[in-house]
This record gives C-alpha cells, structure tokens and sequence, in this order.
C-alpha cells in the first residue's frame, strides 16, 4: 500500500489485542477495500507478533501494515525491543511514536520520541507522531502551550509532510466511549496547524492532522468533517473489522 498524501487516513491500533485468528479480520477489510475502492489510506498496526503475517496476506491490498512503536536505536543490547530497522525488514510503511499510553507507562520524554522518529525516517518509514494533553491539563487551560510544547520537541529536523502525521489524541478521551467534542478538537487542530505553520516546521506546509481518542462508527462522519481533520487514529473501534469498515465508510 502506497500512501497517498492527498487522501483521508484510517488508522486501526490494535494496542494489545490480536491473535492469529484476527486474520478473519484482516481478511475481511481486504476483502472490503478491493470491493469498494475508498478514497482513503487504511491502516492497521497489530501487535508485533501479527505484523509478519499480516503483511504476508496484504501483500497486494491496499490495506497498510504498521507498527506500534519502536526502539530509538538500529540495533544492540535492548532486550525486549525492535527498531525501526527491524519493522522496515518486516515490510512495514508505518510506526506510531509517542502514543501517550506508552509515553505514560514507560516515562517516555518528547526528545526520546523525536529521536524514534528520526531513526524511522532514517529507514523510510513513515510516522505517526501522537500528542495529547492530560484532564488536569486541560482543566487548567494549559492544554495549547502544551500541545505546542510536544510538538516542538517530538518532531525531528528529518520530517517532511511525506513521512510524517501528526495524531491529536488527548488523553481523557481515549478509551473512555466519549470523543473529545467537535468544537474542541475544531480548535486543538486549528491551533497544530497555525504552530507548525507559524513554525515553519514543515517548510511552509501542514502535514496530514488525525484525532483520535474514542472514535467509532456513530461519531465517524461528524468528526472526518472537521476543518483540519485528514483521519482518525481509532483503537476500540478498529478491533472488530465491520465496525471499522462503517468507520472507513465515512470518508
Ligand atoms: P480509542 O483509542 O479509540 O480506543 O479511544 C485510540 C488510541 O489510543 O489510539
């Protein structure tokens, strides 16, 4: 699968979840893609332990194969971790960095992601960099000096509007069934935008922009309509593949 910068993104994370029977799943999004030729990048990251065979049966579909994260380093002593060289060899486009799970469990700081996604880019894979700020922060009203912050410090001098999305996910509504609302995630992406922008990060363009944090097929289409909002970067609802597939549907 090719990604085409011109088109709206659906990204499926699977976070922990899949075994090799998932490939039903996958199956039936191929199935769903060669059938009804959406306008769109559809992606899904399995768990690493899937993404060999899954890139096996989508060889030729134009479902794309991603990975979850990744080690900042080529290669060495880091028992437990693949690098991005690793994924690359495994036939993945994509890896998303920074998700905030792991930024949190992990202590991740934003540099070690910009170093990640460096590396990424390095071995022509495309990233995902995920931002998002906590309850609190928000609360405070802290939350786009924040968001300006991670982005500042996640993004690497090797990105470019072909390898690199920026997803949107605060934190308070990932995996909680309730979506940031419309007019907040209207402003957060106005606000990427106009910094990037302001920034020149991305040499006077805007790379592809998703939100994510509880998207599912009721709340697809209002969301996709956003001014700034390229895609979703979807995790409960991209399990079940027909639930998705309503999700693709809203492109
Ligand atoms: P969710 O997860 O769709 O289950 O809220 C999104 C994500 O964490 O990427």
């Amino acid at each position: 699968m090719q990604y085409n910068l011109d088109v709206p993104i659906i990204a499926g994370n699977w976070k922990m979840n899949g075994l090799i029977n998932s490939q039903k799943e996958i199956k039936n999004l191929i199935n769903f893609l060669k059938n009804n030729k959406k306008n769109g990048n559809v992606i899904i990251f399995p768990p690493f332990t899937l993404i060999s065979d899954f890139k096996r049966i989508t060889i030729n579909s134009n479902l794309g194969i991603g990975a979850q994260d990744c080690h900042y380093e080529e290669q060495g002593a880091y028992t437990g971790s693949i690098s991005p060289m690793m994924i690359k060899d495994a036939g993945c486009t994509f890896v998303i960095v920074g998700h905030s799970e792991i930024r949190e469990s992990r202590n991740e700081s934003s540099g070690l992601i910009k170093k990640k996604s460096e590396n990424c880019h390095n071995n022509n894979l495309i990233t995902i960099i995920c931002v998002g700020e906590d309850y609190e922060c928000r609360m405070k009203g802290e939350h786009y000096n924040f968001i300006s912050k991670q982005l500042f410090e996640s993004i690497p001098t090797t990105a470019n509007v072909n390898n690199t999305i920026i997803a949107y996910e605060p934190i308070w509504a990932i995996g909680s069934g309730e979506s940031a609302s419309s007019q907040d995630i209207k402003l957060m992406h106005q606000h990427i935008s106009d910094y990037l922008m302001k920034g020149k990060i991305f040499n006077n363009k805007i790379p592809n922009l998703l939100y994510g944090g509880s998207v599912n097929s009721n709340n697809s289409n209002e969301i996709l309509s956003i001014n700034n909002v390229n895609g979703a970067l979807v995790g409960g609802g991209s399990l079940d593949s027909n639930e998705f597939i309503k999700i693709i549907q809203s492109i």
